[in-house]
């Protein structure tokens, strides 16, 4: 099992040969990127042993060659999984596998690189690492999508209403229920995006070598079905430089993240002692360490700043990209903070705005106190128009009476039964209050996608369906990598 790390002994460099003397320390500690790429070994591991299969597939190796390198990639991967830590001269994840393997198998280890590049390599094994964190990052947001569905189940059964908001004006009544699955459906589109990464990240580099191909004939469809990619990439050139899965990425989590964080402002706002609609629990609220009445909603904070990370990993990915010769360039090695960056903290963030969402109470009667008939106005209208009014004189006639209760300082339902009559002929006190009723604003409202109800009813139904089922996506094939 121990043969020296290299032929000279010295550090396990893949790349040795043609220099005469050692590497500057400054080189070594720009280059390094070990303390990045590191978690991408089970997917190197795992398109490794595909390697070593292909190798043999292709007659460069014997049997017993691959199935020694197979077997000595099984025994690197149970050292990694057990810590083994990278020594201060692996320059990347690759090299340390490299490395272990040769102390594991000796000589024929330095066999497995034949035909292949750490330029197709890395770029599988992102992929690999991509179509995995997918799936995970699915599962997350299915998770706040149930709690939204939760609550919102539970505020459409007490029939709850609140105001909503333009130019974060009071504006109309709606089902509270509504306002909750208005920040469902944004994450629905989020899901779609995610798996469409992934799927597009389901395009198979390995076998593109440094730039120009393999040399050895190695079946790139058996490569791409034994570590369950969907294409096969067709063309090197494009396959060691093509990042675009990354951008796809980092933008579907940016706009997760946006979505993210609007559900945040409005529980934030919401949450103040001067909205008081919901409450914030112990669990996931901040004390003050001056203040002893503070509490403080600091993940949904956190969760409002989240974005700007995001959205920079995302623009610094981008400005690598542009302008870049074709093929690999070493600029590439910093996709991968970028990418890990933003899956990290949305995994942080995730997890902690469902337990905070999860633990919210509703205070209802505050939300449907907050209900002024001055935001039925439209009703009133609406009524004109149902009585043969054209809308604008409609909107004229209740405007007037806008005018006039805003110069008394009181709301519509408050004006004198004269002014009423004075601002349109069919306007009785009767007649205003029922218009001015939100309950039966928001039961005019039941087209679908509206607010009645009955249509809220179907849009929960709808929502339920979709959460249910999980996004079509590619997942790598995890069978090598088990044994
Ligand atoms: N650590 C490198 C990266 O992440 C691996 C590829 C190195 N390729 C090369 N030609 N030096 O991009």
């Amino acid at each position: 099992m121990t043969t020296p790390p290299t032929a000279q002994g010295k550090s396990h460099r893949l790349w040795g040969g043609r220099f005469g003397s050692t590497s500057a320390p400054e080189l070594v500690a720009l280059n390094r990127s070990i303390g990045t790429d590191f978690r991408l070994w089970p997917f190197d591991i795992q398109l490794s042993k595909a390697w070593a299969l292909a190798l043999w597939n292709a007659g460069v190796l014997s049997m017993e060659e691959s199935v020694s390198l197979e077997r000595g990639l099984g025994a690197v991967a149970t050292r990694l999984a057990a810590g083994a830590a990278p020594e201060p001269t692996d320059e990347d994840i690759h090299t340390m596998i490299d490395r272990l393997l040769h102390e594991e198998v000796g000589d024929v280890a330095g066999k497995l690189h034949t035909g292949r590049s750490r330029n197709d390599q890395v770029a599988t094994a992102t992929r690999l690492w991509v179509m995995d964190a997918c799936l995970a990052l699915d599962a997350s947001v299915r998770g706040l999508e149930s709690v939204l569905l939760h609550h919102a189940t539970k505020l459409e059964a007490d029939e709850v209403l609140m105001p909503a908001f333009t130019h974060l004006q009071r504006a109309q009544p709606v089902a509270a229920a509504h306002w909750m699955l208005s920040h469902f459906w944004p994450l629905e589109r989020d899901r779609a995006r995610l798996a469409q990464a992934a799927r597009n990240a389901s395009s198979l580099p390995l076998g593109s070598g440094a730039i120009a191909g393999s040399a050895f004939p190695v079946s790139r469809v058996l490569l791409k079905e034994s570590l369950g990619f969907a294409h096969v990439a067709p063309n090197s050139m494009d396959a060691v430089g093509d990042r675009d899965f990354i951008a796809d990425v980092l933008y579907a989590l940016t706009l997760l993240g946006v979505h993210v964080s609007r559900l945040a402002e409005d529980l934030i706002l919401f949450g103040t002692s001067e909205f008081g609609f919901v409450k914030f629990g112990d669990r996931y609220s901040t004390g003050s360490s001056m203040m002893p009445q503070k509490r403080n909603p600091d993940v949904l904070e956190i969760a409002r700043g989240g974005p700007a990370r995001m959205l920079g990993d995302l623009t610094s990915l981008l400005v690598t990209l542009k302008g870049l010769p074709s093929g690999y360039n070493k600029d590439l090695q910093d996709d991968k903070r970028a990418l890990f960056d933003a899956v990290d903290v949305m995994q942080l963030i995730l997890p902690a705005v469902s337990g905070a969402v999860e633990e919210l109470r509703f205070d209802t009667t505050r939300m449907r106190a907050a209900l002024s008939s001055t935001m039925m106005a439209t009703d009133l209208a609406d009524w004109l128009v149902d009585h043969g009014v054209a809308f604008r004189d409609a909107h004229a006639a209740v405007g007037r009476l806008v005018r006039e209760a805003e110069e008394q300082g009181i709301e519509l339902d408050g004006l004198s039964p004269d002014v009423m009559a004075a601002a349109h002929p069919l306007f009785t006190p009767s007649v205003v209050r029922s218009a001015l009723s939100p309950e039966s604003s928001v039961a005019r409202r039941s087209v679908v996608g509206g607010t009645a109800f009955s249509s809220v009813k179907e849009q929960l139904a709808a929502a339920r369906a979709s959460v249910g089922s999980s996004s079509e996506m590619p997942r790598g094939n995890e069978l090598a990598i088990k044994d």
